[in-house]
């Protein structure tokens, strides 16, 4: 060990910390990956020849390593308190007033506002004492965390030693996107003595959407969303694992500063104080007087503009009393501070009690959970029920039966159980268990290797036969007017439909002695059964239900063949060939019809009169129309067309663009990065196109 070793040690470890706050806190590095690289292999190098200098500082015990058994528990310095919900400019206004109230005339006149975005992940407590991350926790109950110092460290944006930059440059207030605070600022070659606190872990949409994908290429678990992605990443017993995952944090509040001049004074100060110390700090904070109030509540109703531009979850915006002796004035109420409030948007999402999981079959036998709840009005429709989706995200979750649950509705989506709400369970609420056997038919349910979803393999289910009857009879195939799922149930129960040919051979007597089926009712149904016989086959083809052969890849391959019959001899190659269809689809058709009863089917179908082949394809006069009645869903980056163009391509030609992928959906237009909608269009079965397949099919 020479002096000089050991002087280059401190100086590589204070290049690698302010290179890597360049490159992860600003995002504004100036060095290239090789250069930084060659940087930190120098620093590895020379620890690994030094042991007995290494430090729990250094830069490179970011790779974690460190294994705990479990998480020992730490008590918060102060209570780590959560936020009132508003629910609209209303809310806020009143919420104003009652500040206003609340402080003398003198003060009222200081009012000053911050708004910050509601991050949507975990919360972390951390620790420094004398410039150095000494300790983090998770919140926990809010009097006591888990300490989970060591997968922290491995959060490439938290400081370890602060102030962060070795370079008075580093920081410079033209870097800062906060204009400089009012008073003035304690030197910052000095850092306190004693500073705690509080951030927000997180990890970006991108991040989980990548994670997620290749976990479920190795067959591995999957997250529910980046908020339980984070929350699992951190509480990892191994942090070298933890090391691995992208984790992300902002920070936001200070619970303790001693031993620096000039603490902060203001919410706004200890934000621009945060971030001259190197702590990431949101770029999206807004200041507002009380005399902006309006401006202010204007702002906050835009805030889904800036959820959709940023990269990460918001779960809403935060709206503090910037003065911190006005926020000590106004005090707390129970859990909840009276100087702040996070703003929601109202009417999207509502609490209520989750009172049973029932669990419902498919028409392909997957046995998917939903939720039974008390009747809660979202944005004025009342919610009963809402989708589950699986085993793992109710396990994932911890979804419990009794549970206070977050459900969401937008649009018209089917309405989502989004978490439970821990902090009000009373002990009373129980785990769930997916059945093991289809509450239907008694089938010992499956669930096959790599796959979140349960299946029913008992293919004479007759629930699962029922939701494929609906199915087939439903307005994507062959839209048989006056027969819905009151109809596909009953007709079912009764007997009278053992497979999808039964739909065309029904008991009309015996119907016509059922209650509520007189004279009218029988011939308008007989007659849409009719009428349904004489459809061009792939509305047929549809309505079998094959796997990945929706509406349109049904039309494209029954364009390509005379009829069915000739459809059910051609093998992957041949259907691989056409334009459109890939090998999975190819193989999935192959498959559906080298089962014989599957061509017995066709057979019966054939026998009973229902048309077997497709219809020519027209291509009408003057303008063009393709896409007449198609909608798209556009993702990713394409090659070439910005979305707008493509969006303008997809309009001139008769389709309809919308924002997300659903059931309805009949292409999903993907470029490169594409994320969770072409996953959601893939497990939905929809068609998916690259710019170029668009362009063949738009001519
Ligand atoms: S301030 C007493 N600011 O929201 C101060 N919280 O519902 C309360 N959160 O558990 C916290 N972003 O984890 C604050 N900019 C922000 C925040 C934020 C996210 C979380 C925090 C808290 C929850 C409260």
């Amino acid at each position: 060990m020479t002096p000089t070793d050991s002087t280059r040690l401190d100086t590589l470890r204070s290049a690698v910390r302010y290179h890597q706050h360049r490159y992860y806190v600003l995002d504004d590095p100036e060095l290239s990956d090789a250069e930084f690289d060659a940087l930190f292999r120098e620093l590895q190098r020379l620890e690994a020849e030094h042991p007995e200098l290494t430090s729990p500082d250094s830069p490179t015990v970011r790779v974690g390593g460190l294994i705990a058994e479990r998480f020992e528990k730490v008590r918060h310095p102060a209570p780590i308190l959560s936020l009132a919900n508003a629910f609209g400019p209303e809310d806020m206004h009143a919420w104003r007033e009652r500040l206003r109230r609340l402080l003398p005339e003198e003060e009222q006149a200081k009012l000053a506002y911050v708004v910050e975005p509601k991050f949507d992940g975990l919360t972390v407590v951390l620790h420094y004492e004398n410039g150095r991350f000494i300790l983090g926790s998770t919140r926990g109950d809010g009097e006591v965390g888990e300490n989970i110092t060591p997968n922290l460290r491995t959060v490439r944006v938290l400081p370890l030693t602060i102030p962060v930059a070795s370079r008075q440059s580093a920081v410079s207030s033209d870097q800062s996107s906060l204009p400089s605070p009012q008073s003035s600022i304690s030197n910052l070659q000095s850092p306190p003595s004693h500073l705690v606190l509080r951030g927000e872990a997180y990890v970006t949409v991108g991040d989980f959407d990548a994670f997620n994908r290749s976990q479920e290429e190795q067959g591995e678990r999957t997250y529910a969303n980046p908020r339980n992605f984070a929350a699992g990443s951190l509480r990892l017993l191994d942090s070298s694992i933890s090391a691995q995952r992208p984790l992300r944090l902002w920070t936001y509040q200070i619970l303790i500063v001693e031993g620096v001049e000039n603490p902060p004074a203001s919410q706004w100060e200890s934000l621009a104080y945060l971030q001259k110390l190197g702590f990431p700090v949101s770029p999206e904070i807004r200041r507002f007087t009380d005399d902006q109030f309006d401006e202010l509540v204007d702002y906050l109703a835009h805030w889904h503009d800036l959820r959709g531009r940023l990269p990460y979850e918001l779960d809403g915006m935060v709206v503090k009393v910037d003065l911190l002796s006005q926020q000590e004035r106004l005090g707390f109420t129970g859990k909840d501070p009276r100087w702040a409030v996070a703003y929601k948007t109202g009417g999207e999402e509502a609490a209520t009690k989750l009172l049973d999981i029932t669990v419902k079959v498919g028409r392909t036998g997957a046995v998917t959970p939903n939720a039974v709840l008390e009747p809660v009005a979202i944005g004025g429709v009342t919610v009963s029920a809402a989708t589950l989706h699986n085993e793992d995200y109710i396990r994932e979750l911890d979804i419990r039966v009794g549970d206070t649950v977050l459900v969401k509705r937008a649009g018209d989506v089917i309405p989502k159980v989004l978490r439970p709400l821990v902090e009000v369970r009373d002990g009373s609420e129980q785990p769930w268990q997916m059945p093991s056997v289809c509450p239907v038919c008694g089938q010992a349910l499956v669930r096959p290797e790599g796959e979140s979803a349960t299946y029913c393999v008992n293919n004479a289910c007759p629930e699962q036969l029922v939701r494929k009857v609906e199915y087939f009879v439903g307005k994507g195939a062959l839209d048989i007017v006056g027969f819905g799922s009151r109809q596909a149930e009953l007709f079912v129960e009764s007997g009278f439909i053992h497979d999808l040919a039964d739909v065309f051979d029904l008991p009309w007597e015996t119907i016509a002695e059922m209650e509520g089926y007189g004279e009218k009712r029988v011939e308008n149904l007989r007659a849409g059964i009719e009428a349904a016989k004489t459809r061009p086959a792939a509305r047929l083809l549809t309505g079998l239900g094959i796997r990945f052969v929706g509406e349109v890849v049904a039309e494209i391959v029954m364009a390509a063949y005379p009829d069915l019959p000739a459809l059910m001899a051609a093998d992957v190659e041949s259907l691989s060939a056409i334009e459109g269809i890939g090998p999975k689809i190819a193989a999935s058709l192959v498959e559906f019809f080298s089962l014989e009863p599957n061509r017995a089917l066709i057979d019966e179908f054939a026998s009973l009169g229902v048309r077997m082949s497709g219809e020519e394809r027209t291509v009408a006069e003057g303008t063009a129309q393709p896409f007449a009645g198609l909608t798209f869903v556009i993702t990713g980056t394409l090659p070439t067309m910005s979305r707008d163009e493509a969006k303008a391509y997809i309009e001139a030609r008769g389709g309809k663009v919308t924002g997300s992928v659903s059931a309805k959906t009949d292409f999903l237009l993907a470029g490169e990065k594409a994320g969770s909608k072409l996953e959601k269009a893939e497990k939905l079965e929809v068609a998916v196109l690259s710019e170029e397949e668009l362009k063949a099919r738009g001519q």
